[in-house]
């Protein structure tokens, strides 16, 4: 590993004012997945960057909370979708403990959402549908990386790349790696937040009680 000798500006007096928007009681659906649904589509019309990567939060084997960003692949009334590899870090913590968050942050609209819920694993046939819309070389990816597990160095990976792109050469429908695969998470939880003014943000919090979604507000 190199020796950086480069300082960091002093993060202290990095500040600024959000004075974008404002968040009211009444402004998003009464289902916290449709508001969710509606706050990524503006992000995705802003051309925000990876608009739909969110932070997901499980429990390591040790009890500690471990976070890492996926990709949203699919919102329903019934929570988030992401897909990985079933073997991997999270995918064995998932195993262990069902409980999880995942929080989306949206720079230019000064916008956060944070989830909590239990994750399950999709269908196979789910799965199916949308590994075989992928790239090949993402497909081939995801047969060649041990996601999570220590490789020597970057030809081993490679080489695994380049012998399954080997093994598929003649396959036209690559068929989807039985570790490979989506997960569900289904809120209890969800957290919305607009930046305003003098730190006095806008926190609209809907909770899951009896099959039904309260909403209630929280301080800044
Ligand atoms: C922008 C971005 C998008 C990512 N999307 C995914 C994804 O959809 N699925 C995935 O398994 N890993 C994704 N990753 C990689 C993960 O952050 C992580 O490195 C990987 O899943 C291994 O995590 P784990 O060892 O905790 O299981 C993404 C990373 C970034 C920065």
């Amino acid at each position: 590993m190199t020796n950086s000798k480069n300082t960091i500006d002093d993060v202290t007096t990095l500040r600024r004012d959000y004075l974008q928007k404002t968040l009211h009681e009444g402004d998003l659906p009464q289902n916290p997945m449709d508001a969710l649904s509606l706050w990524l589509t503006d992000a995705i019309h802003l051309d925000a960057t990876d608009a739909n990567a969110m932070t997901l939060s499980t429990m390591s084997l040790e009890g500690y909370p471990t976070s890492r960003i996926v990709l949203a692949r699919g919102i329903s009334q019934s929570g988030v979708r992401f897909f990985t590899n079933y073997n991997s870090s999270k995918g064995l913590e998932i195993e262990q403990n069902q409980k999880v968050s995942a929080s989306f942050f949206w720079q230019q609209l000064e916008r956060q959402i944070r989830i909590q819920g239990t994750i399950s694993k999709i269908s196979a046939k789910e799965s199916d549908d949308y590994f075989s819309s992928r790239p090949r070389e993402s497909q081939i990816g995801a047969w060649a990386s041990p996601q999570s597990k220590i490789i020597k160095n970057r030809e081993e990976l490679e080489i695994s790349f380049q012998k399954f792109a080997k093994q598929f050469e003649n396959t036209k429908v690559i068929p989807r790696p039985p570790h490979w695969g989506g997960y569900q998470i289904f809120p209890i939880k969800v957290e919305f937040w607009q930046g305003r003014t003098s730190r006095l943000h806008d926190r609209l919090e809907a909770h899951l009680q009896n099959e039904q979604w309260h909403w209630q507000r929280l301080a800044p």
